[in-house]
């Protein structure tokens, strides 16, 4: 895969571990596209909490060592393997997934997996779409088969995931609440999408939102953290809602019961088991919000490739989110 000829700066992990397993390395072996694969020089590549726990070797996902990690990137086409005809050359793309390793300055991707990055875009907002938006369009029309005019509520809107679902759910015409655990990160969620915003850090936010949605309930609850909110989100539910499961850091107890008078479901979601048809369609989907104008990442904290380490501390012990994480390669 490696020509020897050119090197690049890559963070390189050599064994399973803290943040500290994180090493910039600057003679890595800038890869070489075949086939289906295209080479990508990286400028942005955004981080995602999946990359902590696959770092800390605790996750389902375990890469050979040493690897780069990093699914994220956009970028550049900067070469193409011989069957790779869907890209050229200078071309803008960013892309769900890499072979290499996006916390690099160089990213090997099947072309499957690449997507046009429209001009409207910047490469940090490019780096901000593949996992969040992906995830939460899977969330919401796969696993919640949400309809226009039902309500959702976005439990943890303010990160990567949470302001993706807020945008899609409001370009879908369903009614918008969402949640975040500072002042700034509430202004943000308003402005993406949410008709309402709560605060998650408030002792009695739940009982706010109670008020706001009635006796009916909400019917769908999109979680980041199921682990603390999943017996709350059962009592929030209307008949027949459905509490999909994106995020979770641990057990919690429930009452059963809860999910009987209602007919609720609690339906867990994966976005590493869509299928690549499943792909093709959520991009169709995503690429028209990106035309239209409601497809619009933002930013959060951004980080150095030499402050990596920082970042993935700050991902998982983070004081407030004000949109997506990403890595700047420029
Ligand atoms: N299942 C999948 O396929 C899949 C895909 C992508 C992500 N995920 C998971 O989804 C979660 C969110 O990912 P992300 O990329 O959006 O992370 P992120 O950018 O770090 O955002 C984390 C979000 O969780 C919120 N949060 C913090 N405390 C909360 C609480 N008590 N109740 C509700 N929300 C709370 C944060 O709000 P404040 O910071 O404002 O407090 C923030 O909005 C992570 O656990 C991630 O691993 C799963």
């Amino acid at each position: 895969m490696a020509t020897g000829l050119k090197l690049m700066r890559a963070i390189r992990v050599f064994e399973f571990g803290g943040p500290e397993v994180l090493k910039l390395q600057s003679d890595v072996a800038v890869p070489t596209p075949k086939d289906h694969q295209v080479l990508i020089k990286v400028h942005a590549c955004g981080v995602n909490p999946v990359e902590t726990y696959i770092r800390s070797g605790t996750h389902k996902i375990k890469p050979l060592l040493p690897y780069t990690p990093g699914s994220d990137v956009a970028g550049v086409i900067e070469a193409v393997g011989d069957n790779a005809s869907t890209f050229k050359k200078g071309d803008r793309v960013f892309t769900t997934s890499t072979i290499s390793g996006g916390y690099a300055e160089y990213a090997l991707a099947a072309d499957h997996t690449v997507y046009p990055l429209p001009e409207k875009l910047d490469f940090k907002q490019g780096a901000a779409i593949g996992i969040p938006y992906f995830t939460a369009y899977r969330a919401l029309l796969h696993s919640a088969r949400v309809k226009a005019g039902e309500s959702v509520l976005v439990h943890g809107a303010s990160g990567g995931v949470g302001l993706a679902v807020c945008q899609i759910a409001r370009a879908y015409g369903l009614k918008v609440l969402g949640t975040a655990g500072t002042g700034e990160g509430q202004s943000i969620v308003l402005q993406n999408g949410a008709h309402e915003v709560f605060n998650h850090r408030e002792h009695n936010y739940i009982d706010k939102i109670k008020k706001s949605v009635g006796e009916k309930g909400i019917d769908v609850i999109i979680e980041m953290l199921a682990n603390v909110n999943l017996n709350n989100d059962l009592n929030l539910l209307s008949r027949g809602g459905r509490v999909i499961v994106v995020g979770s850091r641990g057990p919690i107890e429930i009452n059963p019961r809860d999910t009987m008078t209602k007919e609720s479901s609690i339906i867990g979601v994966a976005l590493y088991s869509s299928t690549k048809e499943e792909f093709r369609q959520y991009a169709a989907a995503l690429q028209a919000g990106m035309e239209i104008g409601w497809l619009k990442p933002v930013i959060g904290s951004q980080y150095s490739l030499e402050k990596v380490a920082q970042a993935h501390e700050n991902i998982i012990h983070s004081s407030g989110a004000t949109g997506k994480m990403i890595l700047l390669l420029e």
